[in-house]
C-alpha cells in the first residue's frame, strides 16, 4: 500500500535512498572499490558500440549512460528511441552491444528493438526492473534493477535505479578498456556509495519544491534547462511535468536556447535549470541562465551552494543542493524534478498515479 503517503508516485520518490542503495549493492560490497558485474554476453574492453535503446524515461536514462561511456569508459555509444531505431533498421557493428532498458520489461517497441538485435546476431543485454520480464528472458545478458515494483505510472525509482545500473556498467567498460585507473575507480565507487545519504538529504527539500511547484502550477508552459548529463535530465522533468500535470512542458539543451527557443521566454514561462557548479559546463550554462533572465524569464535554479552563489542572482527560486562529484549528479538532480513535477500536478489537482491517456507497461506499439 501507499503506507503515510498520499500517492504511490511520493512513496516510490521517498523510497529512492533505499532502492537505489540496494541496487548499488549488487555490483559493489559496502567496502569493496571495485565494481563486479554479472557475466556478460562480451567481452566488456571489446566492445566496439554500445547501443542503449529504450522508450520515455528509459531512453533518457539511457542518454546519461552515454556521457558515461564516452567520457569515463572513452567508449563509442549511442542512444537510441526503440521505436524509430528497430524500423530504421540501421546496419549493426560487429562486436557491438545493444543494451535494452526498461522498467517493465514489455514495453512492445523495446522487445521489438532487443529481438531486431537478436535477429542479426548482436550481443545484447537488458537493464530491467522486473526479472520474469519478456525482456529479461530474451536477453543475452540481464542487469536488474532493484527499484522494487513501482505502481505509479511516472517512473521515478525505476529511473534512478537504471542509472545506478548504467554508472556501474560504465565504470565497468571504463576499467576493461583501459580508461578509469584504480584510483579513478574508487574516487566513482565511493561518489556513488554516498548517493543514498545525499538522496535523503535532497528529499528534505520537498517543503521548498513544493512551494515552487505550487507557482509552476499557474504556468502554461514550461522549459527546463541543461548541458551534459543534466540535458537528459531536462528532458525528464519535462516529461514528468506534462504527463502528471498536464502542463505542456519542454526540455532543452542550454546551448539551444538562441536557436529557437528563447523566443518563448516571458515573465509567464517558468524556466527549470539543473546545473551542478562541478559540471565542466557550468560557465556555460550559467551563461544560459543569465541570457534567460536578461530577457525577463523566471528562473527556478536547481544547483549546489557554489554554482548557486555564482549564477543565482536575478533567479526566482533556488534550491540547493548536495555538491557532488560530476558523474553522480544525474541520481540527485532527478529527484527535485520528480517532487515538482508531483507536487505541480497535486496543485492542479491531476490523478497523479494514473494520468489520463497512459499506460504502466506500453505493450502495444
Ligand atoms: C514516464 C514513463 C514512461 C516509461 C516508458 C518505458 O514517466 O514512465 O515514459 O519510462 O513507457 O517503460 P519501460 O521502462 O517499462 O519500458
Amino acid at each position: 500500500g501507499k503506507g503515510e503517503y498520499r500517492h504511490f508516485m511520493l512513496k516510490e520518490i521517498y523510497e529512492q535512498p533505499a532502492v537505489i542503495g540496494d541496487t548499488l549493492h549488487t555490483f559493489l560490497n559496502p567496502l569493496g572499490q571495485r565494481v563486479r558485474l554479472p557475466e556478460l554476453p562480451v567481452d566488456p574492453g571489446g566492445v566496439s558500440r554500445v547501443t542503449l535503446t529504450a522508450c520515455g524515461t528509459a531512453f533518457y536514462a539511457g542518454m546519461v549512460a552515454r556521457y558515461w561511456l564516452e567520457q569515463e569508459a572513452r567508449q563509442p555509444a549511442e542512444v537510441e528511441i526503440a521505436s524509430e531505431w528497430r524500423y530504421r533498421a540501421p546496419p549493426l557493428a560487429d562486436d557491438g552491444l545493444v543494451t535494452a532498458i526498461s522498467q517493465s520489461g514489455e514495453t512492445a517497441d523495446t522487445l521489438g528493438a532487443l529481438r531486431f538485435a537478436r535477429e542479426r546476431g548482436a550481443a545484447t543485454l537488458g537493464v530491467v526492473n522486473v526479472p520474469e520480464s519478456t525482456i529479461a528472458r530474451e536477453a543475452g545478458g540481464v542487469m536488474q534493477t532493484l527499484a522494487g515494483p513501482e505502481i505509479g505510472v511516472a517512473s521515478t525509482k525505476a529511473f534512478t535505479t537504471q542509472l545506478t545500473v548504467l554508472a556501474c556498467q560504465a565504470i565497468a567498460m571504463g576499467r576493461a578498456r583501459g580508461t578509469i585507473s584504480p584510483e579513478r575507480e574508487e574516487a566513482l565507487t565511493n561518489a556513488l556509495l554516498e548517493v543514498p545519504a545525499r538522496a535523503a538529504e535532497v528529499l528534505n527539500h520537498d517543503g521548498r519544491i513544493q512551494r515552487i511547484a505550487e507557482w509552476v502550477a499557474a504556468a502554461r508552459d514550461v522549459l527546463y534547462l541543461g548541458r551534459g548529463t543534466m540535458y537528459p535530465l531536462a528532458l525528464e522533468g519535462a516529461l514528468k511535468l506534462k504527463e502528471i500535470s498536464y502542463i505542456h512542458a519542454e526540455g532543452y539543451a542550454g546551448g539551444e536556447m538562441k536557436h529557437g527557443p528563447i523566443a518563448l521566454i516571458d515573465e509567464g514561462v517558468p524556466v527549470i535549470v539543473c546545473a551542478p557548479s562541478t559540471s565542466p559546463v557550468f560557465d556555460k550554462m550559467a551563461g544560459n541562465v543569465q541570457e534567460t533572465i536578461a530577457r525577463g524569464g523566471k528562473v527556478v535554479l536547481f544547483s549546489d551552494r557554489e554554482g548557486l552563489e555564482r549564477m543565482g542572482e536575478g533567479a526566482t527560486a533556488c534550491v540547493e543542493l548536495p555538491k557532488v562529484d560530476p558523474f553522480v549528479a544525474p541520481l540527485l538532480y532527478a529527484i527535485p524534478v520528480q517532487l515538482l513535477a508531483y507536487h505541480a500536478a497535486v496543485a492542479k489537482g491531476t490523478d497523479v498515479d494514473q494520468p489520463r491517456n497512459l499506460a504502466k507497461a506500453v505493450t502495444v506499439e
